[in-house]
């Protein structure tokens, strides 16, 4: 073989052993808990808790940094990997992404939807589908990316096992094929069958899950003893289940028609292990990704990828921006100069991962599926395609429709300096999209966010990282649309409607509500008013 061949061959072999995947739920249904819980059953945690605290949670870099400094793990601020798998052979490699928990970062977590291959979705079992839920499971849907979805809390009373698969059935169109079903109805759960053989998986409680759940498995005969009629149930559940087709099949599951359902309760870390072995045989490893064409660009081709979250530097010292790539093809090295698909400028990869400061932390080598922290990334912005020597083009990263505008000023024109960099730096992390209006004379920036915590966030930042504390005068604005700059000039005269420029030089057209752009539309059909993409 060619030194080529071989190389080749190494990146297939890497990326086929890689499974890369976010845990996305609405909140509170145990995202933070479960995280703990997998890295737990990785071994890379010895004791679950080392990151408990709702205050901690919410910061979801100081999770992963805490988890790092405790463990000894390797995490960037957006993804934790680890390796799984039997002892002595083969293991896989888990890549992790960290999705915000709150709803009004939703943009964030569907650009870290971007960069995986799978995701698992959590379910309360007694909240069922949530708000966030549907919206997750569209987003997943729309992207074809293959949900596995875990029913938690099922140590706590909830809905009947088969009345949830009916709801996931009815509302998220995806057939539910339950690859274990519950012994036991929601608040007491004594185990599952598994489905693929069997077998009845014991559940043992430790004291406060603090330790991984020792798990017994049995056979059919010996569960039967044991539970009685809470096993008869599930056995003639499962069977129901398998006349209505709700049975795994691989290729169904890939083609997004189907979602495996585990139950689990992530406190007491039973069904994790499950989870974590499902994901090694069933999760898809990463492949070929389409180009902006469509054209699926070859794994084993020289390195690329995409920038799907930007971020302040979390040193205090030196505000940098970090840039996280996920790897799509080839052999990542650090230091290797790079290609900006967008910009055609190269761009050298020496800092690659030194974001956490800690040598061990910093990135030789990485493959598809990976997740790579650049740092001094100014340059990068979300969506970004990253390549060496084979061009490649991969499709932007999304940008949602914005549903909250409000104006930004400075409260301290002394500060002006400081303003203009925490204004450009948000901007360009994506934490708010920053627009700028013709008709308002002051040149005031105006913020554009989906949700409205979003504002916070910026006016918190602008004040402790940079410096500059602002005001925030809300628009009356509820709509965008995206024009072009034939039609601006003729709806900048409208009457309600005002045309703005985004930073990246997309015109919008802002209206206060459905039924003003409804009537514009209707007399106007030659304007051009696309809609973005609803976050809602
Ligand atoms: P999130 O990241 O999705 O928002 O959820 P998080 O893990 O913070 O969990 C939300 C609450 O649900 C937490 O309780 C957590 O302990 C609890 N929880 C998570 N998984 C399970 C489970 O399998 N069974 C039960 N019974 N509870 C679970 P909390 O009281 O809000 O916080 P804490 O005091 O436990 O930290």
């Amino acid at each position: 073989m060619s030194e080529q061949a071989v190389l080749e061959q190494a990146v297939l072999d890497q990326a086929g052993r890689r499974r890369t995947f976010a845990v996305i739920s609405h909140p509170d249904a145990g995202k933070s808990t479960l995280t703990e819980a997998l890295a737990l059953h990785a071994r890379v945690i010895g004791q679950a808790g080392a990151v408990h605290g709702k205050a901690g949670r919410r910061g979801t870099v100081s999770d992963w940094m805490e988890m790092e400094r405790d463990r000894g793990i390797s995490i960037t601020s957006a993804a934790l990997q680890f390796e799984y798998g039997p002892a002595g052979g083969d293991k896989a490699v888990i890549n992790l992404l960290d999705t915000p928990g709150h709803a009004d970062f939703s943009e964030d977590t569907y650009r870290v939807l971007t960069a995986v291959d799978a995701a698992v979705m959590l379910v309360d079992a007694a909240k069922g589908l949530e708000a966030q839920t549907m919206k997750l499971f569209a987003v997943c849907k729309h992207r074809g990316i293959p949900v596995i979805t875990v029913v938690n809390k099922w140590d706590r009373p909830g809905m009947d096992a088969l009345a949830l698969m009916d709801e996931i059935a009815d509302r998220t169109g995806l057939t539910p094929t339950p690859l274990t079903w519950p012994v036991g109805i929601a608040g007491d759960f004594r185990g599952v069958l598994d489905r693929r053989d069997g077998s009845y998986r014991h559940f043992t409680r430790t004291a406060g899950g603090a330790t991984i759940a020792p798990e017994e498995v049995f056979t059919a005969e010996q569960a039967l003893d044991r539970e009685g009629e809470a096993w008869a149930t599930a056995v003639e559940e499962s069977e129901l289940l398998a006349e209505t087709g709700q049975v795994h099949d691989q290729e169904l599951f890939l083609a997004h028609a189907t979602t495996p359902v585990l139950f689990a309760s992530a406190v007491s870390n039973f069904g994790v292990g499950q989870l974590l072995d499902v994901l090694v045989t069933m999760a898809p490893p990463p492949a070929d990704r389409p180009d902006v064409e469509g054209k699926p660009h070859p794994i084993d081709a020289p390195f690329s990828g995409f920038v799907f979250k930007v971020q302040a530097g979390m040193d205090t010292g030196h505000r940098d921006r970090l840039a996280y790539i996920r790897v799509c093809s080839g052999v990542f090295e650090r230091g290797m100069v790079v290609t900006n698909a967008r910009t055609g400028r190269p761009f050298a990869t020496k800092y690659a991962q030194q974001v956490l400061g800690r040598e061990r932390e910093t990135i030789e080598t990485a493959y598809p599926g990976d997740v790579v922290g650049l740092v001094n990334a100014a340059s990068l912005g979300i969506g970004d395609t990253l390549y060496a020597d084979h061009a490649v083009s991969y499709p932007p990263v999304t940008t949602f429709a914005p549903e909250h505008f409000a104006v930004v000023r400075t409260a301290d024109t002394s500060k002006y300096k400081q303003f203009r960099k925490g204004i450009d730096t948000l901007g360009g992390e994506g934490v708010v999209q920053v627009l700028v209006s013709e008709r308002r004379g002051d040149g005031a920036p105006i913020f554009a966010v989906v949700g409205p915590m979003q504002f916070e966030v910026a006016a918190h930042r602008m004040e402790h990282e940079f410096g500059a504390r602002i005001s925030l005068e809300n628009l009356p604005y509820q709509i965008a649309r995206i024009t072009d700059a034939e039609s601006a000039p003729e709806l900048a005269k409208a009457r309600d409607v005002e045309v703005m420029t985004r930073a990246d030089g997309e015109l919008l057209a802002l209206f206060t509500n459905k039924w003003a752009l409804g009537v514009l539309e209707r007399n106007n059909p030659h304007l051009t008013l696309t809609p973005m993409v609803a976050a809602q």
